[in-house]
């Protein structure tokens, strides 16, 4: 797959029936997929545990409300936080097992999206419908994933974890935070690692090297790397996005003996759009290590790194939350942002891809 071909597969649509992207109910164009965030693809949702048994937990994900609930068998559902009467919100409704129902008119909806009881009218045409937007979701590496299609003919792609998160011999820790920044903001600034060397200088891992540098893009059949000409291995040097199952970024940061024995720190890091300005922040630190090795790293990381790592994200969404929503608009690239217009070029591509595909999908011509 090269870096810029879309994963869009929309199918025909039954005539009369407009087809909008998942939870929209309305058209949207180039702009609006692009700030809000490319549908056909895995994205990280929620950390596991924060969907506990027996709760509803309603969340914003690409501007669309969603609820999440686990079933008798822990299995969890994520459904459109939206009622196919009336449009209550599910969330607010009765967990009852492998359903919700409803609080206003008590129609219940199982995990699946489908109306298994109208209970003031029983026998009406809704019950056996699948008439909720239901997605497709894999619970991996501590955090709640999901699919979110374009429409609703969209076919999920297979779920594939990111290599250091399948691998048995690392150890990972998952982070979560929420930002008040675009989601595009998130991948602009890990595409950029030169911000190391200046933004986090004072960090207990990124003080080093030199503070000037060339960069070079280097392709390969998953995505790029982005990573200095003149250093490697001494501060944030080089980053790499791929594109698999889900877009992610992996890097490695340097750790000196004080951080235990596991050598380089990896780290993959993803962002989920809430809506237009906000985003869902997932990292997953990790360090190669088996043994005692691991329980002496998985005892440092709790009692001394986690805290370090949280004051470097602080400088980074400290930065993110202060940018104009605009700030992309109007700058002044320099060598060192190539991965950034590079990324930038890619994710413009997608969305424009998805537009045109949404508008042929309606008979409307392609939009741009
Ligand atoms: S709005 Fe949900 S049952 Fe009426
Ligand atoms: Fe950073």
């Amino acid at each position: 797959m090269t870096t810029t071909e879309t994963r869009t597969t929309p199918r025909p649509t039954p005539r009369g029936r407009p087809t909008f992207a998942v939870g929209t109910r309305r058209h949207l164009d180039a702009d609006e997929i692009a700030a809000t965030g490319l549908r056909d693809r895995w994205y990280p949702i929620l950390p596991s545990h924060m969907v506990e048994a027996g709760a509803m937990v309603p969340v914003r994900r690409l501007e669309v409300d969603w609820v999440l609930f686990r079933d008798a068998h822990g299995v969890v559902h994520m459904l459109e936080d939206r009622c196919p009467h009336r449009s209550a919100p599910l969330s607010v409704g009765q967990h009852l097992g492998d359903r919700i129902a409803c609080a206003y008119h008590g129609v219940q909806v199982d995990g699946g999206g489908t109306v298994v009881s109208v209970p003031g009218m029983p026998g009406c045409a809704l019950e056996g419908r699948r008439a909720t937007a239901s997605l497709e979701v894999v619970e991996a590496a501590d955090t709640i994933f999901a699919y979110i299609p374009l429409t609703a003919d969209s076919v999920p792609t297979p779920f594939v974890l990111p290599d250091r998160l399948s691998d048995p011999e690392v150890s990972w820790f998952p982070n979560f935070a929420e930002w008040a920044g675009p989601w595009r903001f998130y991948m602009d600034n890990v595409l950029d690692p030169m911000h190391g060397a200046f933004l986090h200088r004072n960090s207990h891992s990124m003080f080093g090297g030199d503070t000037s540098a060339r960069f070079r893009i280097r392709e390969t059949d998953r995505g790029f790397f982005f990573e200095k000409t003149d250093q490697c291995g001494v501060n944030f040097d080089w980053v790499e996005f791929v594109r698999g199952s889900m877009d992610y970024v992996d890097l490695e940061i340097p750790y000196g003996p004080a951080a235990g024995p596991g050598g380089v720190f990896g780290i993959v890091g993803m962002s989920t759009p809430i809506d237009c300005s906000t985003s869902a922040i997932f990292h997953w630190r990790t360090r190669r290590v088996s043994g005692w090795e691991r329980e002496a790293w998985r005892f440092l990381y709790r009692t001394r790194l986690e805290e370090k790592h949280w004051e470097v994200l602080e400088q980074d969404r400290l930065v993110l939350e202060v940018l104009a929503n605009d700030a992309d608009r109007e700058e002044h690239l320099y060598q060192h942002d190539l991965g950034v217009s590079r990324i930038r070029r890619i994710y413009r591509a997608d969305a424009v891809a998805q537009a045109a595909a949404l508008a042929a999908a309606n008979g409307a011509g392609l939009a741009t």
